[in-house]
């Protein structure tokens, strides 16, 4: 069966405002819509519940409530404990208050391994390890291809490695990096392993149980959901990496890399993302658990967007004034294609617009990534980014849109 991309638009209002009408939104890597279930929630907790939560009257009990279910159903969606999953104010933030705990953790002359395919949020926290006597190996990518070797990261791991960090998938190269594999090699040359999730668990969630990371980052914001940082620390880990929160709460696993106090209403409006991918498993007909439900929608997310994707590839390796970042084939890669111009990419994004086409031109703080592919950061990319809400006559005009810009 395939996606009802109909259906799945009905669940987002941005579908229907006036102000958007008519408009290819093609910069979801940024930052996605927001679905209405998570609007809705929101909207309510501002309404009926901002109020200090989980207190003895009906107000703060429903608040407390709603934050837990947002908690234990996206944990069970991604096949972890509920205590496993946290939420912070972004990824960036995550990474950071992570990089301070494993900088207590971890001895002078350990080391661990970065990459330079990673957004500056999963990269730039780890290597400042370096002032603490940690030494940083980086996995560098291929320079024309820009792919992680799986075999060049075997060179770099020792039994001084304590931690690998690497992207899903990265935000400008798009390929999609075999988190089980890649784990599978730290775990055995005795390393833990931190994943950024963020440009591909849009696409669907994934089964992080079952991949097998210790460490699991994205952002809600980018997945149909509020602004808000989600974490998931695996127990064997986060019991060992240093409390970060007040030494009272030190007990509690899902609080342990969460110094601020949370974002109530944002915390408890993300119950809306498992709200979300609920409705669409039961309208597709898919059953089970938590966690197949959402890998049934993942798969069906997955293939719609491959079949957009490929045209979209074909089209823009059919010329020779540009250079399209990452794999050419769509079965391997997320719809984040960037590409590099003889202009800066900001330029065409500007025109773009004119087409009634949303695209982001930049260096997405990828700088490294670029650096290494040889594009000069202040050029950027031209980057232009789909999910499953994304229907072919979009696709359709942007790349009509595309012919005549380029
Ligand atoms: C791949 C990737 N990782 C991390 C981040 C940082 O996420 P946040 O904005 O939640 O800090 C981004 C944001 O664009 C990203 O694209």
């Amino acid at each position: 069966m395939d996606l009802d991309v109909d259906f799945v638009r009905a669940q987002f209002p941005a579908f229907e405002v006036p102000s958007l009408a008519g408009q290819g939104f093609f910069e979801n890597a940024g930052g996605s819509y927001t679905s209405r279930f998570v609007i809705d929630r929101l909207t309510r907790f501002y309404r009926e519940r901002k109020v200090q939560p989980y207190g003895p009257y009906e107000a703060s009990r429903l608040g407390g409530e709603e934050m837990d279910e947002a908690r234990a159903r996206l944990a069970a969606m991604l096949g972890i404990e509920s205590d496993e999953l946290s939420f912070g104010p972004s990824t960036t933030q995550n990474t950071y208050v992570l990089a301070q705990a494993v900088r207590q953790w971890m001895k002078p002359g350990e080391a661990i391994v970065v990459t330079d395919q990673d957004h500056e949020a999963n990269t730039g926290p780890w290597r400042r390890l370096a002032e603490a006597g940690i030494e940083v190996r980086e996995w560098k990518i291929d320079p024309e291809s820009g792919h992680l070797d799986p075999s060049a990261l075997e060179n770099l791991l020792d039994e001084n490695v304590r931690l690998v960090c690497f992207p899903h998938c990265s935000n400008v190269v798009g390929e999609v990096n075999s988190v089980t594999e890649i784990t599978a090699m730290a775990h055995a040359a005795g390393a833990f392993v931190c994943v950024d999730g963020v440009s591909y668990a849009p696409h669907g969630f994934p089964d992080v149980g079952e991949l097998g990371p210790d460490i699991y980052l994205f952002s809600a914001y980018k997945t149909y959901g509020p602004h808000q940082g989600i974490m998931v620390i695996r127990r064997a880990l986060g019991e060992q990496l240093p409390n970060q929160a007040h030494y009272f709460n030190a007990d509690t696993l899902y609080k342990r890399f969460t110094p601020a106090g949370p974002d109530h209403a944002q915390v408890a409006a993300c119950a809306g993302m498992a709200d979300y991918i609920d409705v669409l498993a039961e309208h597709h007909g898919i059953g089970g658990g938590p966690a197949e439900r959402a890998t049934g929608i993942h798969d069906m997310m997955r293939a719609h967007e491959v079949r957009l994707l490929q045209p979209l590839l074909d089209a823009l390796r059919a010329r020779n004034d540009l250079r399209l970042l990452g794999p050419d084939r769509a079965e391997g890669r997320a719809p984040t294609v960037a590409v590099a111009l003889r202009e800066p990419g900001i330029e065409v994004a500007r025109r773009l617009a004119g087409h009634g086409i949303m695209a982001g031109g930049g260096d997405f703080y990828a700088l490294r990534a670029l650096e290494a592919m040889g594009v000069a950061p202040e050029r950027g990319v031209l980057r232009l980014s789909f999910v499953h809400y994304t229907s072919a006559e979009e696709v359709d005009r942007l790349i009509e849109a595309l012919e005549r810009e380029l």
